[in-house]
């Protein structure tokens, strides 16, 4: 198997993924955030890449029933139901719900990898399990970095490194690209120090001076749900059973 890392979605365009298994990660917050929605019971996440979108998709596609999140700036979107901190996810709010989707980066690398045949949603929250549903004999695999505003970041490369490292536990047999060797090397610095990590990356730094630091250490969390998200056909829906939730 190759796996092969995109530090950022602007590296490659939507038909690179036709027939391809990828991964999509946006550890601050996108993923993480749509991970704990599905650990508390929501029904399916409709990422778009617009807020136009948004406003198409919820009032029209799903009768005007779903809920919108995510957010612009950090801060929850004028009108929405939601904004993109995971912690706004409560059984209580998102339970048996549909959710259309819109964040400044990771809603965007979602629908970029649309073509793909899979394309698994992980965050540090959930990442054995995406290594046991991704990992495969042969083939290949893309991990897409939502990084931010096109740029690289930090924290996502660190995610798809333990990514990596995951896979190869199972299937030592792989063949890194350059991208993903410098992603293995970035999460054997950082992989033991992930909330030390957010707080010197860019994001985070942002995060903090905007009051989001629980949302830091509730991403920084490792494996706390088998939960493992799959966008098709426009929709993100969950691979494993509602398992108990340790954010409420
Ligand atoms: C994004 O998609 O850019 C992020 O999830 C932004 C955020 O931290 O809310």
């Amino acid at each position: 198997m190759r796996i092969n890392t995109i530090l950022t979605p602007l590296m490659v365009e939507e038909l690179y993924f036709a027939g391809k298994i990828s991964v999509v990660i946006d550890v601050l917050r996108a993923t993480s955030t749509i991970v704990t929605a599905f650990m508390n019971g929501a029904k399916e996440i409709v990422p778009v890449g617009s807020l136009d979108f948004s406003k198409i998709a919820s009032a029209s596609s799903f009768g005007g029933r779903t809920m919108r999140g995510g957010e612009k700036n950090t801060k929850k979107i004028e009108g929405f139901d939601l904004g993109n901190s995971p912690a706004e996810y409560s059984e209580e709010k998102v339970s048996g719900k549909s959710i259309v989707f819109f964040t400044t980066n990771g809603s965007k690398a979602i629908v970029k990898s649309k073509y793909s045949t899979n394309s698994y949603i992980c965050s540090f929250l959930n990442i054995a399990g995406v290594a046991k549903n991704a990992v495969k004999k042969e083939g290949s695999l893309e991990i897409v970095c939502s990084g931010r505003n096109g740029d690289f970041s930090l924290e996502d490369t660190v995610c798809a490194g333990m990514l990596i490292k995951e896979i190869m536990k199972i299937e030592p047999e792989v063949e890194l690209s350059d991208a993903s060797l410098v992603a293995l090397d970035l999460a054997e610095k950082y992989g033991d120090k992930l909330l030390d990590m957010f707080k010197i990356s860019e994001h985070g730094k942002i995060l903090l001076a905007a009051g989001f630091e629980d949302d830091l250490k509730y991403c920084a969390q490792l494996n706390i749900t088998d939960v493992v998200p799959v966008f098709s056909n426009n929709t993100i829906k969950f691979l494993t059973p509602k398992k108990d939730t340790p954010n409420k």
